[in-house]
């Protein structure tokens, strides 16, 4: 219940709690051959049915600096971290980079499995190395930017789950770096707050306010924040919708030439904002986001979804797909 920002109620038959990561392996094969499922704060997995085998936790929370150069340092941080504190803690280092990514919950450990990312900023650009240990090869492996093939809410954790354990990550950030000011509101939120020349800590404040009014906290109402991810669609085909469609938003895509559509604004002109079926619901405050207004189930709340899905593919024959993971289902 509390290891999942939905509040769903499951049951996993052991919970291992790793704080000394030296003594991972170990751990490991004293609960071998049990499946495994890493949790840090839950607040990207939706709990369809109770986990098999094991759920593991990381409980390291150290953050060190490595390296300390005249434009940059490396900052080592435990799985563990809270990824939200870590951000708060470069800040007050006089360390940048961070600061669009403020308020994102969820711990350090799995920052990388979805490549963070948010108001014009995704943690793999910042990211140096990724220390995990290698269930397949059983053996320990420091995986860097290029290897761990980062795309917009997609890494090549995403794409073998489960293999590698993350148990510290290594972040390369600038001490000075141009501030990304362009997504939409911040301009506008540090002009309200009176910010003429900002630095990189304004910037977090400005993120944080635009979070607190736009997204539900997860303690009040649980949620994983976007339930479905933006889908991508080719140019063209990207710009046929948007003259069928004038308001659809469409943002810049990837390096293929493919847009990025607003997942958001296809679902509320479905109808679907603030919906509410048993316990199952869309935020009245924001179209992307799933919420749990009690006791639904995570099957309740994946039935849910998967009407939306299917009325947006009816409408506008876009397929949308979850991002959380799922664990007990498929998609
Ligand atoms: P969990 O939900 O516990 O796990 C997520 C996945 O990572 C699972 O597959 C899990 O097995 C795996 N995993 C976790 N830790 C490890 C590890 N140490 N090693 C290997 N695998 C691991 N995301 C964004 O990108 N941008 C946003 O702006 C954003 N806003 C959000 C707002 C709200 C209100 C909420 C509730 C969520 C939001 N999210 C956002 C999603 C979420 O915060 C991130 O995906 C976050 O990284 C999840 O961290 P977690 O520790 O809760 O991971
Ligand atoms: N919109 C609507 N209705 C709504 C909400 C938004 O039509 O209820 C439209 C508006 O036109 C708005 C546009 O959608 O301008 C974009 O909205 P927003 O800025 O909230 O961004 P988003 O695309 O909905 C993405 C991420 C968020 C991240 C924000 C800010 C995904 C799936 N989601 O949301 O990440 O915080 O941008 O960068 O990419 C998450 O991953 O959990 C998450 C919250």
């Amino acid at each position: 219940h509390s290891l999942n920002t939905f509040h769903v109620a499951a049951r996993a038959p052991r919970l291992l709690r790793v704080r000394d990561v030296a003594a991972l392996p170990e751990a490991l094969a004293a609960v071998a051959p049990s499946p495994l499922l890493v949790l840090g704060s839950g607040s990207n997995v939706l709990l369809a049915a109770d986990p098999e085998g094991t759920v593991l936790c990381f409980d390291n929370r150290e953050i060190t600096i490595l390296e300390h150069r005249a434009d940059h340092a490396v900052v080592h941080a435990g799985a563990g971290v809270v990824w939200h504190e870590l951000v708060m803690w470069s800040l007050a280092e006089g360390l940048s980079g961070l600061e669009n990514l403020a308020l994102i919950p969820g711990t350090v450990g799995a920052a990388p499995i979805q490549n963070i990312g948010a108001y014009g900023a995704q943690v793999g650009e910042f990211i140096h190395l990724v220390e995990a240990w290698d269930t397949l090869h059983a053996q320990w492996v420091q995986l860097d930017q290029e290897a761990c093939r980062f795309g917009y809410r997609d890494s090549l954790f995403k794409h073998e789950p489960d293999r590698y354990l993350i148990t510290a990550v290594q972040l390369r950030l600038p001490l000075l770096h141009e501030l990304r000011l362009d997504y939409a509101g911040i301009r506008e939120e540090l002009q309200a707050m009176g910010v003429e020349l900002p630095v990189a800590a304004d910037v977090a404040n400005a993120v944080i306010a635009i979070r607190r009014r736009k997204l539900p906290d997860p303690d009040v109402l649980g949620n994983a924040g976007s339930f479905f991810k933006n889908p991508m669609l080719p140019r063209e085909q990207a710009e046929l919708l948007s003259r069928q469609h004038p308001a659809l938003p469409v943002f810049p895509g990837d390096d293929e030439g493919n847009r990025k559509l607003s997942a958001a604004w296809m679902i509320q002109a479905c109808g679907w904002k603030g919906r509410r079926e048993g316990d199952a619901g869309v935020s009245p405050d924001h179209a992307l986001v799933l919420v749990n207004h009690g006791n639904a189930s995570g099957a309740e709340l994946l039935a849910f979804a998967r009407r939306i899905s299917a009325s947006v593919l009816e409408t506008f024959g876009v397929p949308i797909e979850p991002e959380p993971r799922l664990v007990g289902a498929r998609w």
